[in-house]
């Protein structure tokens, strides 16, 4: 590991505010989403600068905000200015309507527009542009989420000598899917450019290695523990895994608090005896929130004995109201609430109770820890932290888990919670309707190993993890020198190498100082080819190794 000597510059495309323009005025308001809930909370007391997009197109309100907003923070924040055309093609067109929909395996969301691939080249060296300005040559640069996978491409194109890391917050799609993408080479290269990649979970990390193997057959990739090594071009970039936590002591000391326990009584109270089940998501169609409502509506038919007896809330944050898909989601949404109250409201009943907007830490606190069913059933989700905040606000240990096991958190939580295939309404009409019915005995001991897992995979275990895996310099450059990667000097090679790896080696006698050597052949892999300087062998192995 390399010791970071200089500042942590944090780069995401959203600032953790953002400026709302209102007839009234400028304001800022809080970011919605993991990435800055997560990184807020894991980065308060650390020094630094946070680089991103302040929301809003510049004009000379932004700077005195900003600073207004760094005051309270140990951190400085500097914003990338978007034209409108930015915001439409590079935020809204390539990272929300191909990027999003695709790596969360839903190609025919996608709308691949050319030109959108320019603009979102052109917004990555704007960022770039601003690093650049700001990084010296012992900060490390942390890029986060799919908005910016270009930017250390961008970076090292103009000079820029720090230490670079990427983290995906989102999935990374298999093959079959990532392969759709027009730009997937250039993507996939951009990314190597980076020292740290980071995945939230192991078959991201898989999908990835397994997109470099099929579309970059140049990449050798050595198989390390914990973390993958992945070569390219004379450079080496560390592939990791690194699950996103929350900041649980902060989640329970406020859920702790007495205003908190009123009102969470005060929401307990409206429901009376009925279960409570909640469901908190920004309006995006990867939440799978009409696949939760149908689930919901099949209780009801299901099992009659649950009617005036069961609420949902549902709670969404408007999310990308620009963009078509999202519009078209929120009618559907509110179509199916009105239609399930609609079949089953009776006088002082009403099933689903929904709130559309972004509640403040106070009421969000209140209503998971008035909760007695949280449900998170995303159609695919990098982590998903609602499931993490509800169990740490669950500090009366009442609370049934429910989770998506194409979520993050569902392989993380799956030995307390109930796991679901959100697309199996039956499945999870039974899941609500089992929750309902546990024992307290087994909720308690279900809620506190989950509790024990949020507490111990926290977001500072995540940051900190992270930033372990940066490499030194010599590791991340070719050549020799590395204890981790393998090297022989050609001059060796013979027979007995290639008994000894199993492979088959030739060094091409035309071509001095270049060796070939194809590791572990299988019908399925190909022999993969090294330049090497100085009559050096580069061993790839196999990439496949499991073949
Ligand atoms: P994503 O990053 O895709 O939005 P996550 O579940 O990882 O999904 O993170 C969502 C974050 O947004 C959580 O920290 C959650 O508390 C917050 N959030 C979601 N809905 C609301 C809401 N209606 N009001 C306030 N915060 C919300
Ligand atoms: O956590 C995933 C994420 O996509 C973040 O990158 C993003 O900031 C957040 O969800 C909310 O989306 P948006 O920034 O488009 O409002």
């Amino acid at each position: 590991m390399n010791e970071i000597k200089g500042r942590v510059i944090n780069v995401s495309n959203r600032l953790p505010v953002l400026i709302r323009r209102h007839a009234s005025g400028t304001r800022l308001e809080r970011s919605s989403g993991g990435l800055a809930t997560a990184l807020e909370a894991g980065w308060r007391d650390q020094p630094g600068v946070w680089i991103g997009w302040a929301g809003a197109t510049p004009d000379e309100s932004i700077e005195p905000l900003l600073v207004r907003a760094a005051r309270r923070r140990s951190y400085t924040l500097r914003s990338v200015a978007l034209t409108e055309e930015d915001i439409a093609k590079f935020y809204s067109g390539f990272a929300n309507e191909i990027i999003w929909p695709l790596f969360h395996d839903m190609p025919s969301r996608c709308n691949f527009d050319p030109e959108y691939w320019a603009t979102y080249q052109n917004v990555n060296r704007k960022f770039a542009a601003v690093v650049a300005e700001t990084a010296q040559e012992d900060d490390f640069v942390w890029v986060h989420d799919y908005h910016l996978m270009l930017t250390a491409a961008s970076l090292r194109q103009a000079g820029v000598r720090a230490n670079m890391g990427f983290f995906l917050h989102i999935p990374f799609p298999s093959p079959d899917i990532f392969e759709k993408l027009p730009w997937k080479q250039p993507i996939l290269k951009a990314l190597l450019e980076f020292d740290v990649i980071g995945f939230q979970g192991d078959r991201d990390r898989s999908n990835f290695v397994s997109c470099l193997e099929r579309l970059l057959p140049e990449v050798a990739v050595e198989r390390g523990t914990p973390h993958l090594l992945v070569g390219l071009a004379g450079r080496r970039s560390v592939v990791g895994t690194f699950p996103i936590g929350i900041d649980f002591e902060a989640f329970e000391h406020d859920a702790e608090r007495p205003e908190i326990a009123a009102h969470a009584a005060e929401i307990r109270k409206r429901v009376a005896d009925d279960v409570l089940v909640l469901g908190v998501d920004r309006l995006d169609y990867t939440k799978g929130i009409p696949e939760r409502l149908k689930s919901f509506r099949l209780l009801l038919r299901r099992f009659p004995e649950m009617r005036g007896h069961i609420t949902l809330v549902q709670v969404v944050v408007p999310s990308r109201e620009e963009i078509p898909n999202y519009k078209h989601l929120r009618r559907e949404v509110e179509l199916l609430v009105s239609q399930i109250n609609g079949e089953f409201t009776e006088p002082g009943w009403v099933p689903v109770h929904y709130i559309h907007r972004n509640l403040g830490r106070e009421e969000l606190l209140a209503y998971y820890r008035a909760a007695d069913i949280g449900l998170v059933t995303p159609l695919k989700d990098g982590m998903n932290l609602v499931a993490k905040e509800f169990c740490a606000a669950q500090i009366d240990e009442r609370g049934v888990l429910i989770v998506s096991e194409f979520a993050g958190a569902g392989p993380e939580l799956r030995s307390g919670a109930i796991i679901v295939n959100p697309n199996d309404f039956s499945q999870v009409a039974q899941a609500l309707y089992d929750a309902a019915h546990m024992t307290a005995e087994e909720k308690r001991s279900r809620m506190r190993l989950l509790r024990q897992i949020v507490k111990d995979h926290n977001v500072h275990r995540w940051i900190r993890s992270f930033l372990q895996a940066v490499p030194s310099s010599d590791q991340v450059k070719g050549g020799s020198g590395s204890a981790s990667w393998s090297e022989l000097d050609g001059a060796t090679v013979g027979p007995s190498i290639a008994s000894s790896f199993g492979s088959v080696v030739r060094v091409d006698q035309k071509m001095p100082g270049v060796a070939l050597l194809a590791s572990a052949l299988t019908p399925r892999t190909r022999p993969r080819y090294a330049m090497g300087k100085d009559a050096k062998l580069h061993v790839l192995r196999s990439a496949a190794g499991e073949d």
